[in-house]
């Protein structure tokens, strides 16, 4: 089988005689660009979110209050560094980012909104519960969203040298970033 152009790209993978994307969430440290790369701190701080839903649904009261705070200050920053460093390169290079990035900003807008109502209401209440399993089921949709579809599609789309001189800036760019993979070469400069 012939490769594409993009045949060293990260995030793909052959399956049968077609090309699908590898999510995010089960690459490797060197995949994902090394221990430095945007992309790792985004699994890492997706690994904590999940570990922070299950705790505070298992606490009550004054804890579950506190381990709310705590994913308030995880999401907010992590939803910043996103729009801030990885939409405007997914609008840039990957096809239909614009429409993408939109629908995760949308998604991040529902989150903040459900997050500022949480904050006014007694932890233990039914309409928190209610409103938290509303949040809980949007922070999982977007983790989907983002290393499922988006950030596979960017690893894909932006070439090691662009990936380096924008996305990857202020990272050490003598190693594996995407989409250059370790000992398949780089990926054709675009
Ligand atoms: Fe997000
Ligand atoms: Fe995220």
């Amino acid at each position: 089988m012939s490769r594409p152009v993009d045949a060293f790209s990260f995030g793909a993978v052959v399956v049968g005689n077609r090309w699908q994307m590898t999510s995010v969430a089960t690459q490797s440290v060197a995949e994902l660009g090394g221990p430095h790369s945007v992309l790792v701190r985004q699994q890492r701080d997706h690994i904590e979110l999940d570990r922070l839903i299950n705790a505070t649904d298992a606490s009550r009261g004054h804890r579950r209050q506190e381990l709310l705070t705590r994913l308030f200050r995880l999401v907010f920053p992590h939803a910043f560094a996103e729009e801030s460093v990885l939409w405007p390169a997914i609008r840039r290079w990957v096809p239909e980012g614009e429409r993408l990035t939109l629908e995760i900003e949308r998604e991040h807008q529902q989150i903040n909104e459900l997050f500022a109502r949480l904050e006014t209401l007694p932890p233990d209440t039914a309409e928190h519960r209610e409103l938290w399993q509303r949040l809980v089921r949007l922070l999982r949709e977007d983790v989907r969203d983002e290393e499922d579809r988006l950030l596979p599609m960017l690893q894909r789309g932006v070439s090691r040298r662009r990936w380096c001189s924008s996305v990857g800036r202020g990272q050490r760019c003598d190693g594996a970033h995407p989409p250059g993979a370790p000992g398949r070469g780089a990926a054709p400069a675009r």
